[in-house]
């Protein structure tokens, strides 16, 4: 089956009554009224969850989306789940939660268009709007509605915001992406280190979202080994390219592992100067820097294009 796609944009709501009688007024109509529980699982590719609700049952929602600030498009698959419980026992076990997120929503509908006015634990009230799409759909009209209802909603530049609500969790707090800081460690735990018995794991996630892992890879002709950032830079070249926003190095060692010398440089060609490193054994992130501090007064393709 083709996956469901959506046109959707997250919003900071500063003033939820407000939005919700400009909503009223714009012709949309209530509803439910809705309590969701959201577990993310930590997985490689795209973003899994198992949201509970009442009142309603459980879904699984695997998706993808590029995260962007503005309007988006985001492809998704719904499985109605019978024994939620088992479900989120069985995930947890396989892939471990990479974040927990309960809400309050108020669902209305305008249009085809779902508003879900949401008051999230910890973050505070958003406004999202989401434009179903009919298959094989150009996206032109899911766009232009969404583009009516946030004027009609006066939903500001400033206001938008990107990422999931579990990116914000974490993003809060200072925190590694969740799913970036599990794939650094399972990369390390399949790295190819024979010689020095030094496994490491990278990831890197870019500003569009997407997230590549990769592992040092050691040879019997020693000079040849690669080290794991190499390995995840490759892959990320491989797999489109574009701006490192943020990087996880992991190592199952006791003390803090930071990128070697060569690294850093390889670093500096994709990713900006503040962009988070976060430097991870397997239980903590020892200690998150950026390349201004890793490598100060640097060369890079700037100076080339002058
Ligand atoms: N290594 C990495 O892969 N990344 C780092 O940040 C530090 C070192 C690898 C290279 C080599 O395979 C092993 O660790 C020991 O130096």
């Amino acid at each position: 089956m083709e996956p469901r796609r959506n046109v959707e944009l997250k919003a900071h709501d500063p003033d939820p009554v407000r939005t919700l009688e400009r909503a009223l007024a714009a012709g949309a109509e209530e509803h439910a009224l809705l309590r969701q529980r959201d577990t993310y699982f930590a997985v490689p590719h795209g973003r899994l969850k198992l949201r509970e609700e009442e009142p309603g049952g459980a879904t699984l929602i695997a998706y993808e989306r590029p995260d962007d600030a503005s309007e988006r498009v985001s492809n998704y698959r719904l499985v109605a789940i019978a024994d939620s419980d088992e479900l989120r026992a069985a995930l947890t076990a396989a892939n471990g939660v990479s974040a927990v997120v309960v809400k309050r929503r108020r669902l209305l509908m305008w249009q085809t268009v779902r508003i879900h006015l949401d008051e999230v634990r910890g973050l505070g009230s958003f406004v999202e709007l989401e434009a179903v799409a009919e298959p094989g759909s150009d996206l032109h009209r899911e766009r232009a509605q969404v583009a009516e209802l946030r004027l009609l909603l006066d939903i500001r530049d400033e206001a938008l915001r990107e990422g999931s609500y579990a990116d914000a969790l974490g993003a809060r707090a200072g925190e590694p992406d969740p799913e970036l800081l599990a794939m650094a460690r399972a990369a390390a735990a399949r790295a190819y280190a024979p010689y020095s018995n030094f496994p490491v794991g990278a990831a890197l996630r870019t500003a569009d979202g997407r997230r590549y892992a990769g592992a040092n890879v050691e040879n019997a002709a020693y000079p040849q080994g690669q080290c794991a950032e190499a390995s995840a830079i490759g892959a990320l070249v491989a797999g489109g390219g574009g701006a490192i926003a943020e990087v996880v190095v992991a190592a199952p060692s006791d003390q803090l592992v930071t990128p070697c010398g060569g690294c850093r440089q390889r670093l500096r060609e994709f990713a900006a100067d503040d962009a988070p490193i976060h430097l991870a054994d397997l239980e903590r992130v020892r200690r998150t820097t950026t390349l201004a501090e890793l490598l100060p007064l640097s060369f890079g393709p700037e100076h080339l294009a002058a």
